[in-house]
């Protein structure tokens, strides 16, 4: 078994650590809404729409996404087993870099 030394109880100091794996980003935090919003803008609405309820010009509406499927999208362009695309394109690269948050994300795309 592998032991990460950041990972036991004695971790207190309050550090930003970049070891953040994609389930501590979306599982464990709660996400920031307004944190997700503004990541939104900047990396999804180019494609998406600023109003993620609607189509934009590229990228089908996505207001309402999951964790699962934010997650499979945005880090390995993928999509949760048994999903069904809006769309049949691949058009949508991954982002693996916004790992950190995809907590953010999913609480703008769930307005919660
Ligand atoms: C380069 C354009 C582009 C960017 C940037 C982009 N997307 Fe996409 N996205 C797409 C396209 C196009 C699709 C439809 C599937 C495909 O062709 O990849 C899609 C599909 C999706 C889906 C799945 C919709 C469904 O239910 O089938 C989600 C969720 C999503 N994008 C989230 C995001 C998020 C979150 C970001 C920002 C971190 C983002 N996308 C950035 C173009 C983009």
């Amino acid at each position: 078994m592998r032991r990460h030394p950041m990972m036991g109880s004695g971790c207190v100091t309050g550090a930003p650590t970049p070891l953040v794996t994609p389930e501590a980003a979306a599982g464990t935090n709660a996400g920031d809404l307004a944190r997700g919003r503004s990541i939104y803008l900047a990396r999804c609405a180019a494609c998406h729409n600023p109003d993620p309820s609607r189509d934009g010009p590229v990228g089908p509406a996505i207001e309402g996404s999951g964790r699962d499927l934010v997650m499979a999208r945005v880090l390995f362009a993928g999509y949760p087993r048994g999903y069904t695309p809006k769309r049949p394109t691949w058009v949508m690269p991954a982002q693996p870099e916004l790992a950190p948050s995809i907590a953010d994300l999913v609480a703008y795309l769930r307005g919660s």
